[in-house]
């Protein structure tokens, strides 16, 4: 079955309105998957295999973007993403001890996500904060200076936002 039968309408009207604000275009190809992995929060394959269909570029080479840069994902990820900066300030200022305790409280490791998706842990490196270390970042948002206590304090209002 061809691979376009098998998607969801719903998917195909995203995917084809971000189509058409960028152009159908090779040169386009970033900032479309960049708005592909900002709706779904990762990269669908199906969405790979369609858009290198719609732009004529060879799957080998979406593919080759897609798993350059570090902002994508090609396995789902929560609505909430939780980065742990674990450069070598926010180590030595307890950046692990932080770690610990989003695993206590959420049961989720570096690498894993909720299986409700509402959550992804992963860690960073160095964000560029480092004098207000150790930081966790929440999506855009960073929070420094960060202590167990303030990450179960966090975890708290990010658990009564989901509902
Ligand atoms: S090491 Fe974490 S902000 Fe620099």
């Amino acid at each position: 079955m061809a691979v376009e039968t098998q998607l969801l309408e719903r998917d195909r009207q995203v995917w084809e309105g971000i189509l058409a604000d960028h152009g159908a275009k090779t040169s386009a190809v970033l900032q479309i998957l960049l708005d592909i992995n900002q709706h779904y929060h990762y990269l669908p394959q199906e969405s790979l295999e369609w858009l290198a269909g719609q732009i004529r570029m060879p799957i080998s080479q979406v593919f080759s973007v897609a798993t350059f840069f570090k902002v994508f994902s090609l396995t789902p990820r929560g609505r909430t993403l939780i980065h742990v900066c674990t450069g070598t300030a926010c180590h030595v200022k307890g950046a692990q001890r932080l770690i610990e305790r989003l695993d206590k409280e959420m049961h989720l490791k570096p690498g894993e996500t909720a299986a409700d998706l509402a959550f992804t842990l992963e860690t960073v490196n160095c964000v560029g904060a480092c004098a207000s270390a150790p930081i966790l970042r929440v999506n855009e948002d960073t929070h420094s200076e960060m202590t167990p206590n303030k990450v179960s304090e966090l975890i708290q209002e990010l658990v009564k936002k989901e509902g």
